[in-house]
């Protein structure tokens, strides 16, 4: 680059590795959208483990470290793009639900609004022409198709057998065999 000093040029390859402002704020409140999750699956998990449904409780405990590692894969790639993670307040998650199946709709009614935000900051990223965080946000829109379908899978299940019963064992058993994925 002629005519520019050593200062400027290494200034400028810093600004284009850099995220935007904007860019980085947005993901900030996407961190904190992850981690809102955990503690709302968290605080499910505990009225499930507090009303005999086990292995409910252990999905949804599941469900929570998996949240967590959303924030923490979101909170890497703003390090990696030399930003800066800005933690802010978690608000208190509803201890109470009138029932599993209340329970499970209020997981799909709250990814609803996760893959509302993830295609929102998707969107940013498109306007900013910044590629590096459209790969990166593949990964997640991907992972709420997946989160939406396994949780609409419930919800219809329990709509078939009710709330009570044998049947709700069965697919409390069920719901318990859940496994670490991610
Ligand atoms: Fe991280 Fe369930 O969205």
């Amino acid at each position: 680059m002629p005519g520019k000093n050593k200062t400027t040029r290494d200034k400028e390859r810093r600004d284009t590795a850099m995220l935007s402002k904007a860019m980085q704020d947005a993901i900030n409140q996407q961190i904190n959208a992850e981690l809102s999750s955990a503690y709302l699956y968290l605080s499910m998990s505990a009225y499930c483990a507090a009303t005999n449904r086990v292995g409910s409780a252990h999905w949804m405990r599941v469900q929570f470290q998996e949240e967590q590692s959303h924030a923490m894969k979101l909170f890497d790639y703003l390090n990696d793009r030399g930003g800066r993670a800005v933690l802010k307040a978690i608000a208190q998650p509803p201890a109470e639900f009138k029932s599993l199946l209340d329970v499970f709709r209020q997981v799909l009614e709250h990814e609803q609004e996760v893959t509302a935000k993830i295609h929102r900051l998707y969107a940013l990223a498109v306007k900013e022409n910044d590629y590096a965080t459209q790969v990166m946000l593949q990964w997640f829109i991907t992972e709420q198709i997946e989160e939406e379908k396994t949780t609409s899978e419930v919800i219809a299940q329990l709509k078939m057998i009710g709330d009570q019963g044998a049947a709700v064992l069965m697919l409390d058993r069920h719901l318990g065999m859940r496994g670490a994925e991610k």
